[in-house]
């Protein structure tokens, strides 16, 4: 069996989504200390939908190709659906990664969550603290 999904090959040969929104409205960058690899996201946000969202990714084949799917698995969703995207649905949606590989997928949700909170703590009127 190839080490790859046909999906995954796709992703990481043209990848969707790549590149920097200038006037993003959350930025968001993660990293994994043991292998290095980097992964930024970039939302434009509207109407507390995803109306845009680009990335960057300095990684590996599947990390890539895990940025490039939850682009696309985020882009038009509302916000609190982008919020609840784990690594484990952006790994199936691209029909599996290898065992090793699932921490790539990692990287994908938290570089999301991260521009997210990036995006409530420009808007903190839009997100009251609630006890
Ligand atoms: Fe580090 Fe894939 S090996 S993200």
């Amino acid at each position: 069996m190839a080490l790859y999904s046909e999906k995954v090959m796709d992703h990481f040969l043209h990848p969707r989504n790549v590149g920097v929104i200038e006037d993003a409205d959350g930025v968001g960058e993660v990293g994994n200390a043991k292998c290095g690899d980097i992964m930024k996201m970039y939302l434009k946000i509207e109407d507390d939908t995803i109306k845009d969202v680009k990335f960057e990714t300095f990684g590996c084949a599947s990390a890539i190709a895990s940025s490039s799917m939850a682009t696309e698995l985020i882009k038009g969703q509302k916000l609190e659906d982008a919020m609840a995207l784990t690594n484990k649905a952006v790994a199936e949606a691209l029909d599996g990664l290898p065992d090793y590989k699932m921490h790539c997928s990692v990287l994908a949700e938290e570089a999301i969550q991260s521009a997210l909170e990036d995006y409530k703590a420009k808007n903190p009127e839009k997100f009251p603290i609630t006890y």
